[in-house]
């Protein structure tokens, strides 16, 4: 449901990172999917190449435990400092997907448990635990949340009247994919552990979008760093915490695999390290061009001002209430009623692709469809103008 405090202005464009040659895009499109893969400042990626350097160089040497382990300790402290979180507890994974089948698999699930999670989970993860579920006899349970969401309380009473005797753990979004919705995990996750609950919050989209993302209460937390974090493709880490840091370990069982919880994560068989290593780097380049505090700024105040723009022009609601969107870098907007002459979303956001060079996820909820706007330091005005006139033109 939109709140309307008056219209926002769109922000003045930002110096270095707004830059779209800067970017590895191609400015011809109006990209304004950056919530689904991420996408790479030019830097990043020679950054990256400086690290693969280093490595070919001397591979043997350069992945012996030896060298590679206080580089990889390092890195670690950086990307802990970055997110908040104790280092401690923090394991390079691949990215969130990696992530929530390491955590599902090390839950200690069995035969009558219930995994617990929301209709606006991420359709990787319902699979998954789908998957995790079907290997133990345990039982999936996936609790309907309304679109658009009303309000935090009802999100709140909707996921803990669901919870039963055999719940033994929680996924939560901490923003939700299609809806781009914060859920509140300040009094979820304390309510849920006082039951003696796991939880597992899924923070895909909060490493680098949210000020403190980390949420210290949960029992595991992991965040991809390549979408908002803006590290090289295949980084992400997870956090356990340390009551579970004994039974926490990587689904590939490798040499180190009995050598703690970290050392087991930082040995995985050979493969390239090279975007955990660029992480800090990449961290450090964007403070000194702009700063972080700048570019969240920035791309929270684009995702508000596109979301009244976008009501306005539309004359529709946004999936949750602005409570809910407090610091995110997307919003989702319904979309206008003669759309659906398309049939299916994929088929309008193909046309809009095709005819307008605009790339953007679209999809439906019975007869209401929707959209995800991701604002990132290259997102401009004139992006949303393009797709409000994109779909005056088809849809
Ligand atoms: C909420 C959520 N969880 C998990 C994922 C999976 O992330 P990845 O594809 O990096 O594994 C995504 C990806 O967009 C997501 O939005």
């Amino acid at each position: 449901m939109a709140i309307r405090t008056g219209p926002s202005k769109p922000p003045s464009p930002l110096g270095v990172l707004s830059d779209p040659r800067r970017w590895m895009l191609d400015a011809d499109w109006a990209f304004l999917n950056h919530g689904s893969f991420g996408s790479r400042l030019r830097v990043v990626q020679e950054l990256q190449n400086t690290w693969m350097s280093r490595f070919e160089r001397h591979p043997v040497r350069f992945l012996d435990e030896q060298y590679l382990k206080p580089k990889l300790d390092a890195a670690l402290a950086a990307v802990g400092r970055f997110l908040n979180a104790d280092p401690a507890g923090l394991v390079f994974v691949s990215n969130v997907t990696d992530a929530v089948a390491t955590v599902l698999a090390s839950a200690g699930l069995s035969s009558g448990d219930e995994v617990l999670t929301t209709s606006h989970a991420y359709g990787a993860v319902l699979r998954a635990i789908e998957v995790q579920c079907s290997s133990v006899d345990a039982t999936p349970r996936v609790v309907s949340l309304p679109c658009p969401v009303p309000s935090s309380k009802e999100v709140e009473s909707i996921i803990l009247s669901a919870v039963t005797s055999r719940t033994r753990l929680v996924v939560l979004d901490q923003v939700t994919s299609p809806t781009a919705l914060r859920l509140p995990l300040e009094s979820l996750i304390p309510a849920l552990r006082k039951r003696r609950i796991q939880v597992f919050v899924d923070g895909a989209h909060a490493g680098g979008m949210l000020v403190k993302p980390f949420p210290k209460a949960a029992t595991w937390w992991s965040t991809n760093l390549h979408k908002w974090g803006l590290a090289p493709l295949g980084c992400a880490v997870l956090w356990t915490a340390r009551s579970h840091r004994a039974r926490t370990r990587p689904l590939a069982p490798s040499h180190a695999h009995f050598m703690g919880y970290q050392t087991a994560f930082s040995w995985q068989g050979t493969r390239d390290v090279s975007p955990w290593l660029t992480a800090p780097d990449a961290i450090a380049w964007v403070r000194s061009h702009g700063g972080w505090a700048a570019l969240r700024r920035y791309n929270a105040a684009m995702a508000r001002w596109t979301a009244d723009r976008l009501v306005d022009a539309w004359g529709t609601t946004t999936a949750g209430p602005r409570s809910m969107r407090q610091g995110v870098s997307m919003v989702t907007v319904q979309l206008p009623a003669s759309v659906r002459r398309w049939k299916v979303p994929d088929a309008l956001r193909d046309a809009l692709a095709n005819e307008h060079k605009i790339e953007v996820p679209i999809w439906k909820d019975g007869p209401r469809w929707w959209l995800r706007v991701s604002c990132q330091a290259y997102t401009r005005p004139s992006h949303v103008e393009r797709l409000i006139n994109g779909i005056k033109a088809i849809g």
